[in-house]
């Protein structure tokens, strides 16, 4: 069953250009609530666990040198159909493949250097907003 919440990353190229507050004013206005928000930066340790289910993958380790390599902000969003919904906002993963007004479109500029993180699963979801947020740190 569908939950109602997501999990996403404002990726280091999209903080550091400055796109943050643009990128946080669209998942708004598409109807998501924060639920959780913080800045901070990722070290090589933390950024390998986050995606050790990619350990295999040819990219694995550019992706987690690349995730510590600058600040992110972290944050749970709800929504009905939370985690579709999120990922039809953001769009494909290579931003050249990413549909006109869709937030990799718009900011990403590289399939690595893509803007934005998206959970892929309600079960990745939850995986990865516990990662990030303590109960405290999070409304409900
Ligand atoms: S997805 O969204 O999980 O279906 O995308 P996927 O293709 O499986 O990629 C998983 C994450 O790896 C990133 N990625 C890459 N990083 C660096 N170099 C290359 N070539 C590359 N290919 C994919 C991709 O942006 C996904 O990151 P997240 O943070 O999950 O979006």
């Amino acid at each position: 069953m569908a939950t109602n919440r997501t999990f996403t990353m404002i990726k280091p190229d999209a903080f550091g250009a400055g796109n943050s507050g643009a990128i946080l004013k669209m998942i708004e206005e598409a109807g998501f609530k924060i639920i959780a928000l913080k800045a901070t930066q990722l070290s090589a340790e933390l950024a390998g666990q986050f995606y050790a289910v990619h350990k295999e993958r040819p990219f694995y380790a550019d992706l987690c040198a690349y995730m510590s390599s600058g600040p992110i902000i972290a944050a749970i969003l709800e929504k009905e159909n939370a985690v579709a919904d999120f990922r039809t906002l953001i769009g494909a993963t290579n931003p050249a493949d990413a549909a006109e007004g869709t937030i990799r479109k718009l900011f990403a500029t590289s399939i690595e250097a893509n803007a934005v993180h998206g959970s892929d699963s309600d079960e990745n979801a939850q995986i990865e907003g516990s990662f990030f947020f303590s109960s405290f740190e999070r409304i409900g």
